[in-house]
């Protein structure tokens, strides 16, 4: 029986510091289907692996990324705000991700995070890292910047894309449609038995984040989504294989 795909959300976020290189290997470790991670954009043009348009929260440094090189990322500490036996943890590159992922049979979700701050020329950047590991099987691009997404696809149509959204899309699979999707990324609460069967109907996938809570992912699971898109790769693959 078809079963949804277990995505780590940051890599294995809930236990080691988000978007690090150790969350992507604990993910992987765990058994995951996929990886999800952010994308921005430093001052000198580097894809950098990160939520946050700053990288105040999660490390030891201050300021926006697209203001600091990549030299100046790479001094910051990464891990020690999660826990002193992640400290010196690095914030990582997309490159030095997609070096750990090449070749495995992982799916890897890249989040464009340019709705707040405009990365000029990040839809091409990441197209062309995609194209230079010929990952265009395992990837999808998602982004709550839709024009974004059309860009992408304007760029090259072989790049899957998944419409993010949180709530108040209606008919969400026609809206995916329009826009050349093959999947759409709603938050969890917004997700129905209709939208699963319309987007199914439609061959698009449903991909879901962030499912952490044991019963949450039970109820998304039974509808049978894509994709679950989780802090808890662990705990989700559990819950999954026993439905
Ligand atoms: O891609 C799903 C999810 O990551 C979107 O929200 O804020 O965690 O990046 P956020
Ligand atoms: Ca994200």
């Amino acid at each position: 029986m078809e079963k949804s795909l277990i995505i780590a959300h940051r890599g294995a976020s809930g236990y080691a510091p988000e978007n690090t290189i150790s969350a992507f290997k604990m993910a992987l470790e765990m058994v995951c289907d996929g990886i999800e991670l952010d994308v921005h954009y430093s001052k000198d043009g580097h894809l950098i692996v990160c939520h946050d348009e700053r990288v105040d929260r999660t490390t030891n440094g201050s300021g926006f990324i697209k203001d600091l090189t990549l030299n100046e990322i790479k001094k910051l500490d990464a891990g020690t705000w999660f826990d002193y036996k992640y400290t010196n943890e690095k914030i990582p590159t997309l490159e030095e991700v997609l070096d750990i992922i090449w070749g495995k049979d992982i799916l890897l979700n890249i989040e464009l995070k340019n709705g707040i701050i405009q990365y000029q020329g990040m839809e091409e950047a990441v197209i062309n890292m995609v194209d230079k590991y010929n990952m265009y099987e395992n990837v999808i691009i998602s982004s709550f910047n839709h024009y974004s997404l059309l860009k992408v696809k304007e760029i090259n149509k072989k790049i899957k894309t998944g419409v993010l959204y949180v709530a108040g899309l209606i008919s969400p699979w026609e809206y995916a449609k329009k826009i050349n999707a093959q999947a759409i990324h709603p938050v969890f609460h917004s997700v129905n038995k209709e939208i699963v069967k319309e987007c199914k109907r439609n061959n698009l996938q449903v991909n879901t984040y962030t499912v952490n809570e044991e019963q949450d992912i039970h109820n998304i699971g039974n509808m049978k989504v894509s994709g679950i898109i989780t802090n808890y790769p662990d705990r989700a693959k559990k819950i999954i294989d026993e439905i």
